[in-house]
C-alpha cells in the first residue's frame, strides 16, 4: 500500500472570481468555444454570479461559471478543463463547487434547480454528476 501519495486533485486550488477576460477567452478557444472580444468577455464575467478558476501551481488549467438570478435559478456555463488535464476529476471539482454555491445561496425552500446546456457528447459527464439530460429544454438563436 502506498501512503502519502498525492493525487493531482490535491494540488488544484479552486479560486473564485479571479478570472481575467483574456484568460477566459483563451480557455474558451482552447476547448473549441468561439473566440469573443475581450470587452464582451469582461461584461460576461461581471454579469455572471460566480466564476471559478482551477489553478495548479499557479497555472490556470480550468474554469466554470454560474449564471442566474442568485436565489432560485442557476445555470452552469463554460465548464472547461484544458485538454491535457481532462479525465483527472477537475471538471467534477469545478461543477461541485458551483453546485455548492447554489445550494448555499438558494432562498426558495428545500430544493433548487441547476440547469445548463451540455455540449454535444458531454452529456455523460453531467449525468455522472447527477444531472438529468432532459428532452424538453428550449433555446432560440436570434439575430442581434
Ligand atoms: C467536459 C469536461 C469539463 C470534463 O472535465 P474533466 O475534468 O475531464 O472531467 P472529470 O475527470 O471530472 O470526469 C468525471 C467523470 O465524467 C466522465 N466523463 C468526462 N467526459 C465525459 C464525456 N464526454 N462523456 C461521458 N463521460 C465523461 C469521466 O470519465 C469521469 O468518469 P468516472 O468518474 O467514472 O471516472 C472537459 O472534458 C472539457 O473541458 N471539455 C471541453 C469543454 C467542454 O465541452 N465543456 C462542456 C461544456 S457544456
Amino acid at each position: 500500500m502506498v501512503y502519502g501519495e498525492i493525487s493531482i486533485k490535491d494540488k488544484i486550488e479552486l479560486i473564485d472570481n479571479i478570472l481575467t477576460p483574456e484568460d477566459f477567452v483563451k480557455l474558451r478557444v482552447t476547448t473549441g468555444f468561439a473566440d469573443i472580444p475581450a470587452p464582451h468577455a469582461r461584461k460576461v464575467l461581471q454579469n455572471g454570479l460566480l466564476n471559478v478558476s482551477a489553478v495548479k501551481e499557479g497555472k490556470l488549467i480550468g474554469m466554470g461559471r454560474l449564471v442566474g438570478d442568485g436565489a432560485m435559478y442557476w445555470y452552469l456555463q463554460e465548464i472547461i478543463v484544458l485538454p491535457e488535464y481532462q479525465g483527472l476529476g477537475i471538471g467534477t471539482m469545478i461543477v461541485n463547487h458551483l453546485v455548492d454555491y447554489a445550494a448555499k445561496n438558494s432562498s426558495t425552500g428545500i430544493f433548487t434547480t441547476i440547469g445548463g446546456v451540455s455540449a454535444k457528447g458531454k452529456e455523460g459527464f453531467y449525468e455522472k454528476l447527477g444531472f438529468e439530460v432532459i428532452p424538453n429544454g428550449i433555446q432560440k438563436m436570434i439575430e442581434i
